[in-house]
C-alpha cells in the first residue's frame, strides 16, 4: 500500500534514503509520496467503481498545491471550505466544475467567488445560507447548482467528539426534518438549482455501518423529495474513512465499498450521482514527518526526547490524543518494526516521551512510546502524518514551519519550502520609523 519500507536498515520512501533527505532539506520536514498518493485515490476509486462517484478530495486535509495537482491529474476533484482552499483548487488546476464547497460559515465574497467560477456544488448547510446565495446568484445574473447538507442524526464509529459532526445539534447542516421545506423554497428561487443531498458524519468513522444508517436516510429523503416534485440528481456522501494509523485497526476501501455501495446503487442506476469527499484515507499514509532527537533527558522516571518537531507541526496528538506510528529511520540494531501498533515491545527497546520544542506542556508527539533506543541526532519518521498534518501546522512560539518534498521513484523535489525569519513577519506592517 504506502511506499514507506526499510531497505539496507533505513526508511526509504520509494527509493529514496530519507536520510539523505534529512541532510538536503533539514528537519523537521514533510516528506510524501507521489505515488502512495495515486495509488490510494486509484484504488479507492476502483473499489466503488459500481458507483462511478466524482470523489473530491478535502483540500482541507493536506493542501499544497503539488500534491493537489497531482490529484487532479489522477482524476479527482475537490471539497473546498473556504474562499481560500477553493483559490488553491483552481489554482492547481482542478477543473471548477469538480469542486464542492461545503462550510457552515461562507461569506459572501465566498459565495460571490464560488457562483463566479460556476463550481459544481455549493453546499448550503442553513436557511439563511440559501437566501444569502440566492441573493449573491441572482446579482450575478447567474444559476448555481446546490445540495443541502443534511445533518442525518448518525454518530461515527471510533469517531472523536472533536470530530464528529451528523449528530443532532451539531453546528453542520439542515436537520432532516427541515430539509423538505428548504427544497419548498428553494422552488421559489429560480437561480438556484437545488438538486443535491450532501452529509458528513465526520473523521474518521471506523466502520461502514454509520455511512449505511445515514445513506439509507438520506435516500428515505430523496424519494420524499421525488415525490414532492424536487428529483435529486447528486448524493453527496461526505468524507471520514479512516486511515491506518495502527496496523489492522481501520477498514480498506473494500470493505467500505462493500457495504455503501448496495446501498446507494439503485440511485446510480436511475440516473443518480454520486460524489464522495475522502481526505485522510488518501493522504495520510502518504507522508511522514521527518524530525531529529536534539536532547536526551530523565525527567523524574521518564525519559524524554526532545525533537526538533512539535504541535506546531503535527498537533494531532497534543488536540486530539491521536496515535501516530514512529520509528528511528535507521534504527540502532537495525530493529525494524514489524508492523505499526501501539503496543510494540521489542527485545532492545525503551520507553520514551518524544517531546516538541514549544513551550507547553501538551507539546508531545507521543508519551511512553518504546522505541529502539535513541541516541541524540538520530533521525525520526512519524507515520500517519499526511493528512491534518502540515495543514494544522502554525507558527506558534514563532517556529518556522517545515518545509515540504515531494518524492517520486528515486527523485525528490521540494514543494514548499521551510518558513524564514522574513515570513514570520512579512504581514506585520511598518513600525513607527521603518519596520526593521
Ligand atoms: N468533507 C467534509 C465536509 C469534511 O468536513 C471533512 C473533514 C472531510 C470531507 C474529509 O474527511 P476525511 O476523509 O479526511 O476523514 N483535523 C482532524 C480532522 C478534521 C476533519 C474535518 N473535516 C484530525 O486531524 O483528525
Amino acid at each position: 500500500m504506502d511506499r514507506f519500507t526499510y531497505k539496507n536498515g533505513s526508511l526509504h520512501c520509494e527509493e529514496v534514503n530519507l536520510e539523505d533527505l534529512a541532510v538536503e532539506y533539514g528537519t523537521p520536514t514533510y516528506v510524501y509520496s507521489r505515488d502512495t498518493l495515486a495509488t490510494h485515490l486509484a484504488d479507492l476509486t476502483a473499489a466503488f467503481a459500481d458507483l462511478d462517484p466524482l470523489v473530491c478530495y478535502a483540500v482541507k486535509t493536506c493542501s499544497n498545491l503539488h500534491l493537489l495537482h497531482e490529484l487532479g491529474a489522477g482524476g479527482a476533484g475537490a471539497d473546498v471550505v473556504s474562499g481560500g482552499e477553493l483559490h488553491r483548487a483552481l489554482t492547481a488546476g482542478i477543473p471548477a466544475e469538480r469542486i464542492v464547497f461545503a462550510g457552515v460559515g461562507k461569506s459572501r465574497e465566498e459565495l460571490e467567488e464560488a457562483v463566479a467560477h460556476n463550481i459544481g456544488y455549493v453546499n448550503v448547510e442553513s436557511e439563511s445560507e440559501l437566501e444569502l446565495l440566492a441573493d449573491v446568484v441572482r446579482q450575478a445574473g447567474r444559476t448555481q447548482r446546490v445540495a443541502i447538507r443534511v445533518n442525518p442524526d448518525v454518530q461515527g464509529h471510533g469517531t472523536p467528539e472533536k470530530t464528529t459532526t451528523g449528530t443532532r445539534g451539531s453546528k453542520f447542516g439542515v436537520d432532516l426534518e427541515r430539509v423538505a421545506d428548504v427544497f419548498a423554497r428553494a422552488a421559489q428561487l429560480p437561480q438556484l438549482r437545488l438538486a443535491g443531498l450532501h452529509v458528513h458524519l465526520g473523521s474518521p468513522i471506523y466502520s461502514p455501518e454509520p455511512y449505511v444508517r445515514a445513506l439509507t436516510r438520506v435516500l428515505e429523503l430523496e424519494a420524499r423529495l421525488r415525490a414532492a416534485g424536487h428529483p435529486i440528481e447528486v448524493i453527496n456522501m461526505g468524507g471520514g474513512f479512516a486511515a491506518d494509523y495502527e496496523t489492522g485497526l481501520a477498514p480498506g476501501w473494500k470493505e467500505y465499498a462493500a457495504a455503501i455501495v448496495p446501498v446507494l446503487r439503485p440511485f446510480v442506476a436511475a440516473g443518480g450521482r454520486v460524489i464522495m469527499e475522502p481526505g485522510r484515507s488518501i493522504a495520510a499514509n502518504a507522508g511522514v514527518l521527518l524530525t531529529r532527537v536534539r536532547y536526551l533527558k530523565s525527567a523524574g522516571p521518564r525519559t524524554v526526547a526532545i525533537v526538533d518537531a512539535g504541535m506546531n507541526n503535527l498537533i494531532r496528538a497534543a488536540l486530539y490524543d491521536a496515535f501516530h506510528f514512529m520509528w528511528p529511520v535507521r534504527p540502532a540494531g537495525g530493529l525494524v518494526p514489524p508492523n505499526r501498533t501501539e503496543d510494540l515491545r521489542l527485545e532492545d527497546s525503551q520507553e520514551y516521551d518524544v517531546a516538541g520544542p514549544i513551550c507547553e506542556s501538551s507539546d508531545y508527539l507521543a508519551r511512553a512510546r518504546s522505541l529502539p533506543r535513541l541516541g541524540e541526532g538520530d533521525l525520526l519518521a512519524v507515520f500517519g502524518a499526511g493528512a491534518y498534518g502540515m495543514a494544522m501546522a502554525s507558527q506558534y512560539n514563532s517556529s518556522l514551519r517545515p518545509a515540504e518534498v515531494l518524492v517520486e521513484g528515486d527523485g525528490s523535489r521540494l514543494i514548499r519550502r521551510r518558513d524564514t525569519y522574513h515570513d514570520l513577519v512579512a504581514a506585520e506592517l511598518d513600525l513607527p520609523g521603518g519596520k526593521f
